[in-house]
This record gives C-alpha cells, structure tokens and sequence, in this order.
C-alpha cells in the first residue's frame, strides 16, 4: 500500500531540513547547507512491512508553485493522502503564502477531497517572546484561511523535540492498523508489568503507537506529556553519534551512584546477556 504525502511551503520554510532530520538522519546543524529544491524531489520510505511512505518534497519558489498549481495541477494534486503545508512564523511576505496555500487547498479539495491536511507553523525556535501567544494568534489565522477545511496545526522547530511531535501524529494517521497496534501494546505492556509500551518506526524512530496510558496507581506518576517525541530526539541523536543505524544500548543502574550505558552493534549479542555481565561486575566497581 503507498500513500502519496505532499510537502508544500514558501521556499526557504524548511521543508528539506526537517525532511533530511527525520527521514536521512541528518543532524539539524547541517540543513543550513541545503540548496533550494528544484521541482519535486520524491522519496519513498518503506514503513512497517508493506506501508510505503510516497514523500513529494515540493520546491516552493514561485516558479515552480506556479507550474504545480497549472500545468502539473492533476499530476501533484491526486492521489494525495496527507498534506503537510509548512509556514515559517517569521515570514516576511505572509499575505502571498495565503494566496498560494488557498490555491493548494482548492486544487487538493478537487482532486483529493479526502486528504488529510497538517500545517506546521515552523522555526518556532525564532520567535521571541510568549512562544504560546504567537502560535495561538497564528492558528487561528490559519483555520480562518483554511475556510471549510478541517486542519490540524502544530508549532515546529527542528532544533527541538516539537518536529517528532508533529510527524509522529501524521505518521500515525496513515497507519491502517494503529488502533490495533495500539491494543496489542496494552497487553504487551501489561504482561510485562510495564509502566508502557511504545511502539518507534525503525529508520525514522517516530513514535508509531503507543499502549493506554496507564490507570490504577502508575496513573499518578509524573509522566511527562513530551515524553515520547523527546525520545525520538534522544534515540536519534544517539544514533548520530554513533554513526551505526543499528545498535542495542542497554541502560542499567551500575553502583549506587553510577549508571552504565552499553552500545553494542554486533546483533549476536543477546541483551540478556549483557544485563548478567552488567550484574556480575557490579561488584568491582562499588
Ligand atoms: P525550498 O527547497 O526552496 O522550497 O526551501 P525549503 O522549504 O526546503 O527550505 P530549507 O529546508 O532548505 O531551509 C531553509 C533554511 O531554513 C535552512 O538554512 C535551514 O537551516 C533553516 N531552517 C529549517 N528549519 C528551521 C528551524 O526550525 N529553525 C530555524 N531557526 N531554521 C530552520
């Protein structure tokens, strides 16, 4: 099953860069160098199994938002599942990115009237000021150009975890199954006496399902409601640095005072066994 995504914007609202963070792995302090993107770029991201992510990464300099919007209107516009319109927030000319957004929803409504639309009100990191404030005011501006449409609006940075935040949630609407996969992790979390079980998308490490959120008396721990992308971030970042997409790290209490993280990247090595040595030379080093 493939599911066409579009990602639309003004140039320069950081299209690319959260597509190469979140797709290529790329650190964010490298999306500066990225050039302008000629026409569409298109990926194809393999998610669980046979679900094929078809990523339109749509250049946004007017020529070419004039040709998507004329000629190339049918080609771009059908068959789309998800919309992803990035604004950036401190956009200089916004009146021109409404006009040409309002055009991307009325061609969207003609050939794929059952699209779901995200917007991303992007480089929340610039703003100065109530961060809240600016988001709200800028929401309520979109919904009132989006018309009839039904939109959902996130504030995103890609120098923080609200980038994960957002494309976990789109991810997640294009899953088929998630409400199963979802069921499926309760009783997996359960069974295991887990506080939670969460499911992450292997290259791109977005949350994909979560178990329930825990009732009886773990539903009064403190658990934070950025939890799951600021785990994406971390994961991600971990596995930067250790520039190896596949690795085991087994995080455990060492001594009283210390914890010892394991990275390991032969996949023979079981983690049970990890976890023994772990115990086993725990004396040592108290
Ligand atoms: P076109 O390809 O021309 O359509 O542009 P684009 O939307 O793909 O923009 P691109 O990703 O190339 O980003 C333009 C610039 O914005 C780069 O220098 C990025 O480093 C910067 N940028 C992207 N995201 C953020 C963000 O969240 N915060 C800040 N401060 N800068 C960002």
């Amino acid at each position: 099953m493939k599911k066409k995504v579009l990602l639309m914007g003004a140039s320069g609202s950081g299209k690319t860069s959260m597509r190469s963070l979140i797709f290529s792995n790329n650190p964010a302090s490298l999306t500066s160098r990225l050039g302008a993107t000629i026409d569409v770029e298109q990926n194809h991201v393999r998610f669980l199994g046979d679900l094929i992510l078809n990523l339109w990464d749509c250049g946004g300099q007017d020529s070419f938002m004039d040709s998507y919007l004329s000629t190339q209107r049918s080609t771009i516009f059908q068959h789309v599942g998800v919309l992803i319109y990035v604004f950036e927030i401190g956009a200089r000319d916004t009146a021109k990115d409404a006009v040409y957004y309002r055009d991307c929803l009325d061609a969207l409504q003609k050939y794929s009237p059952d699209a779901a639309v995200f917007l991303l009100v992007h480089k929340m990191d610039l703003v100065v000021g109530d961060k809240a404030t600016v988001f709200e005011r800028r929401t309520r501006e979109l919904e009132a150009e989006s018309g009839t449409v039904a939109v959902t609006v996130f504030g995103t940075s890609i120098y923080d975890e609200t980038l994960y935040k957002a494309w976990s949630r789109i991810v997640h609407t294009i899953i088929p199954n998630a409400a199963v996969l979802s069921k499926h992790l309760t009783t997996f979390a359960q069974a295991c006496s887990a506080t939670e079980a969460i499911l992450f998308e292997r290259t791109t490490f977005l949350v994909i399902a979560t178990s329930s959120p825990p009732d009886g008396p773990e539903g009064g721990l403190d658990l934070s409601p950025t939890r799951y992308e600021r785990t994406s971030e971390l994961i991600k970042a971990l596995k930067h640095s250790y520039g190896m997409p596949e690795f085991t790290a087994v995080l455990d209490g060492m001594t009283k005072n210390t914890y010892i993280l394991l990275i390991v990247h032969d996949p023979t090595i079981e983690t049970a066994a990890l976890k023994i040595n772990i115990r086993l030379a725990r004396p040592k080093f108290e």
